[in-house]
């Protein structure tokens, strides 16, 4: 294979370029439509791009989770899955694989990651416990703070630095994690948790060296280890490429290795294995049985979990496809493309490039935009105007207010554009990479966000919101002056 593995090969000229090492089976036809339709279709949804609908959508990049293509395999596994309340063989074989590619005994099924997250909080967390994380993803935050924790983020000096070449932002900080034990003493520390390719900082992995030292810290004050594996493949391509111990383990193994380290392993499998579903496993059975009986009351049955049983056959496939290098690259060989790209024009961006996504930084973009007014938000509304892209808001707007009623400025405006696996091709890629920089030539076009509608719990979702002038129609105006009759 030589270095295809890394999913880029040279060119001729010396340049690397990912190339896709998949054909195209089955399309879906896409929209790109006048810029005073997409102007039209953010103000309807509210100057929030998950009130979108995918009809006025050029480029969807809202996220992985659920979007990854399927393969052949997968979607032919659909056909013989086994429709029973109980009992399914759908179920089994999920399980079998689970216990081969993640190596633990007890599997339990949830519809998907933020349902385990759910089951977890309500086991295991109770008032004033504190979840030490490298990081903490939305969902999983909201779940464990209405269960009566709170989240402590112990990542180190370089986890928040937009330009960095360190191969492992997602490291836990060893010195902050004995300091939190002293603190507050490991009776009230129920777990720590771990994140695979760290979402909300870009997607950024941890060392397997980094896990190790707090797992030797999590055993030596008997503290549960938790991981968080809805990224993992693409964590342990990471490892694989950045760690040098690793450079000749096979995925399979560095996978296994992870998982040994975690007392709990839990995912969304909308993301790790391209379905739409989710699960927990272990090979503790005193933990197995503690979150056993809330999967029939918050999921269902213990052989679907509230999946559908022809996801559930896929979810099998795709696991193992999980190990498959050429498979996992994918995302990060394309996500590395447009980082490089962007990052050579000067444009403000997450590096190292990780996982899920380019991770645009909104603060350096947009410095004219306080973080009142939502700079990721208004970039993400922004970039939709002018190229139909659909990105995500991780900033501010996906955090939350104090007991005051004020905004908790997030500790990075990141607009987030996904790469789901296999979806887009590099002419796509190319034309993402063009209009980002046409939109950080007219920046100063763009202005803030308010909210007009909020909701109190998880605002990013439903919130409506309102542009703080007429900067989007200003910066339609200077589109089409630019572009003409080009969409
Ligand atoms: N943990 C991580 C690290 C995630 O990225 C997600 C979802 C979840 C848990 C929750 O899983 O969606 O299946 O309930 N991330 C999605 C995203 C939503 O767009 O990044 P879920």
């Amino acid at each position: 294979m030589g270095n295809i593995t890394n999913g880029s090969i040279r060119f001729y000229n010396g340049d690397q370029i990912p190339v896709e090492l998949h054909k195209v089976r089955m399309v879906q036809k896409l929209n790109l439509k006048p810029i005073n339709e997409r102007l039209e279709a953010i103000q309807i949804g509210g100057y929030n791009t998950f009130l979108l609908n995918t009809e006025d959508i050029f480029l969807d990049m809202l996220t992985d989770s659920g979007t990854n293509a399927m393969s052949d395999n997968q979607v032919s596994s659909m056909m013989r899955a086994d429709d029973a309340y109980s009992g399914s063989q759908s179920y089994y074989r999920m399980e079998e694989a689970l216990r081969d590619v993640f190596g633990k005994h007890y599997i339990l099924p949830a519809h998907q990651g933020r349902a385990a997250e759910n089951i977890i909080s309500k086991v295991f967390i109770k008032e004033g416990d504190i979840i030490p994380t490298n990081y903490h993803f939305t969902t999983t935050k909201a779940h464990m703070e209405l269960n009566g924790g709170k989240v402590l983020e112990i990542f180190g000096d370089e986890a928040l630095r937009i330009k960095s070449d360190h191969p492992f932002k997602g490291n836990i900080d060893l010195n902050k994690l004995d300091r939190i034990i002293t603190e507050y003493g490991a009776d009230r520390i129920p777990f720590i948790r771990m994140e695979a390719s760290t979402n909300l900082i870009g997607g950024q992995p941890f060392s397997m060296a980094n896990m190790r030292d707090v797992k030797e810290v999590a055993d030596r004050h008997g503290i549960m280890m938790v991981l968080d594996a809805s990224l993992i493949g693409e964590n342990a391509l990471f490892i694989k490429q950045r760690e040098e111990e690793f450079g000749s383990h096979t995925i399979k193994d560095i996978l296994i290795g992870m998982c040994d380290m975690a007392d709990l392993v839990y995912f969304s499998s909308r993301k790790v294995t391209s379905t739409r579903g989710g699960g927990l496993c272990t090979d503790n059975k005193e933990i197995y049985m503690k979150l056993r009986d809330l999967i029939p009351l918050y999921e269902g049955f213990l052989t679907y979990g509230g999946m559908s049983v022809r996801e559930i056959e896929a979810m099998a496939v795709g696991l193992y496809e999980t190990t498959d290098e050429t498979v996992i690259n994918q995302s990060p060989s394309f996500i590395k493309y447009a980082v490089d790209e962007l990052d050579k024009s000067g444009i403000p961006v997450v590096t190292p490039a990780g996982a899920l996504g380019c991770h645009v930084d909104a603060m350096g973009f947009l410095p004219h935009v306080r973080q009142e007014e939502y700079p990721a938000g208004a970039l993400a509304a922004a970039m939709f105007i002018i190229s139909g892209c659909r990105g995500m808001e991780r900033g501010t707007i996906s955090s939350e207010r104090d007991e005051n009623g004020d905004d908790i400025l997030a500790d990075m405006e990141l607009l987030r554009l996904a790469f789901p696996r296999r979806v887009f091709t590099l002419s796509q890629t190319m034309f993402l990479i063009d209009r980002i920089k046409w939109l950080y030539a007219n920046r100063e076009l763009v202005g803030g966000l308010k909210f007009v509608e909020e909701p109190p719990v998880l605002r990013f979702f439903l919130g409506r919101l309102d542009a703080v002038s007429d900067w989007p129609q200003k910066l339609a105006e200077k589109f089409k002056e630019d572009f003409g009759d080009s969409l």
